[in-house]
């Protein structure tokens, strides 16, 4: 009875990153009223700095009250129809709010910029503007699982994985972004661009500028597009330092080029400021017929008027920018430390990161088998027996099992530890089995060695055990 567009599972749903959601919500971990439930550890939302927020709303009640500076109501304004460009006190305090979190080294123009309600719109509407149906795009490994949803579900767009590994800490190479474009080809699919997270979820790691100089250069060779998914710039929170691909293209003396016109980002302000129920995106886009078609677009994700009104006058207040930036980056640097170090004491090793909401992990030495049979069965075992839910890494397309996207920003001091005790005992638990399991390996290996001894070297044997009783 229904489309087959909604009916067909492109939307990627029943992934185990969705279902390990689903888990969590069956059994969610209360400290109080649930201490036995699933802590929810496979969510990147940034819950550490709410209280920066609210003591400015604290400090600023008018915005959310609908009231202008000199306390007088805007509310028929704000509650009237509006068109899709904006409202420009909210762009303009966006691209400023986007370079300060550069360190001002680019400047981004408003009128560039689509509003779309978060980075999902975002990313689709570019699919949208770059693509026709059964189009490709490449995409490094692992990513974001909401990819396979949001660029290929509604659009017809694919993805093709340019596959990176852990022998060089995931990093993006020439020979792999040629490996991709020769399987799309193979698979006879027009590539249209590349697309990458930066910094990356789920690896929290920026992009080098060697890498980021590779992708400009084969754009510029394919003659295709770049989308920068730039939505976790503002959580960098420990050195190397992060480089937004609109510095590669000043740096370079691109910034006029035909090729600048290929490269658009997107951002949001769901990790940064930790707002992702407030659904606030955006496009940049060099290009003024991708901003013009981005733009009749976003009528159909629309950020409300309301929420533009009440951030243009947060993110105009560069004195709260400023101070929420550092506290926010040295907050979750704290809560990464406690992450990493945590996991070090149970033997669980993380990729070292330098962003992000979590990191990604090392969990190939608790594997049953280096399959990803077994690193589903060991994150089984994680959900339903230790009682966390993180993100196995065949959700976001690794192509090595047994590494898991771990988040550490969605919770509470006190649950973090929680967690970590659960892992702890967990990691016992396994080391113990482990010896029983080698130990049981080597009495089975000495009984079957017995048996298959050669005569000689039982006799010979036997014979010292004769002597040796003699002896005695
Ligand atoms: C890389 C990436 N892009 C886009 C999104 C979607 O963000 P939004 O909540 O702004 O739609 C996420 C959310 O986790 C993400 O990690």
């Amino acid at each position: 009875m229904l489309s087959s567009k909604v009916t067909c599972n492109s939307h990627g749903q029943d992934s185990s990153y969705f279902l390990g959601w689903e888990e969590y919500e069956k059994n969610p971990y209360d400290e109080f009223k649930n201490p036995n439930g699933i802590i929810q550890m496979g969510l990147a939302e940034n819950q550490l700095s709410f209280d920066l927020l609210e003591s400015w709303l604290k400090n600023n009640p008018q915005p959310a009250a609908f009231k202008n500076h000199d306390n007088q109501s805007i509310f028929k304004e704000l509650a009237l129809f509006q068109d899709y460009h904006g409202l420009p006190a909210f762009k303009n305090a966006l691209v400023k709010f986007m370079s300060e979190i550069r360190g001002n080294t680019v400047s981004f123009d408003a009128n560039n910029l689509v509003l779309t309600a978060g980075a999902t719109s975002a990313n689709e509407t570019l699919m949208f503007c770059l693509a026709n149906p059964g189009d490709a795009f490449l995409i490094p490994t692992p990513y974001y699982p909401g990819f396979d949803r949001d660029l290929k579900w509604r659009t017809g767009a694919e993805i093709v994985p340019i596959h990176c590994s852990s022998y060089n800490g995931f990093r993006i190479t020439k020979s792999a972004l040629e490996e991709a474009y020769k399987e799309a080809e193979k698979q006879n699919l027009k590539v249209k661009g590349v697309l990458v997270t930066n910094p990356s979820n789920p690896l929290g790691t920026s992009l080098s500028l060697h890498e980021l100089d590779l992708l400009v250069n084969f754009i510029s060779m394919k003659n295709i597009h770049l989308i920068s998914d730039e939505i976790y710039s503002g959580t960098v929170f420990s050195s190397p330092s992060y480089t937004s691909i609109m510095e590669v293209l000043e740096n370079r003396n691109l910034m006029n080029t035909e090729i600048a016109k290929r490269v658009h980002i997107v951002y949001s302000l769901s990790k940064d400021l930790g707002l992702p129920g407030f659904r606030i995106g955006a496009i940049y886009s060099n290009d003024e017929l991708v901003v013009s078609a981005a733009t009749k677009m976003s009528s159909f994700g629309l950020i409300s008027s309301q929420t533009q009104h009440l951030l243009s006058e947060i993110l105009s207040d560069k004195k709260f920018t400023k101070s929420y930036l550092s506290e926010n980056r040295r907050r979750l640097k704290e809560r990464h430390e406690m992450l990493v170090k945590g996991l070090q004491k149970t033997g669980i090793r993380c990729l070292q990161s330098n962003a992000g909401l979590f990191c990604w992990v090392d969990m190939r030495h608790l594997l049953s088998s280096n399959t990803f049979e077994g690193e589903m069965e060991l994150w089984k075992k994680i959900v339903y027996e230790v009682g966390l839910n993180i993100s196995p890494g065949s959700s976001c397309h690794c192509s090595e099992p047994g590494w898991f996207r771990v988040c550490f920003a969605n919770m509470s001091e006190e649950t973090l530890n929680v967690a970590m005790q659960r892992v702890q005992s967990f990691a016992d638990c396994m080391a113990k089995k482990n010896i029983q399991s080698r130990h049981q390996q080597l009495l089975q290996r000495n009984s079957r060695r017995s048996k298959s001894l050669p005569k000689w070297v039982f006799e010979l044997s036997f014979h010292q055990r004769e002597i040796t009783a003699d002896e005695r």
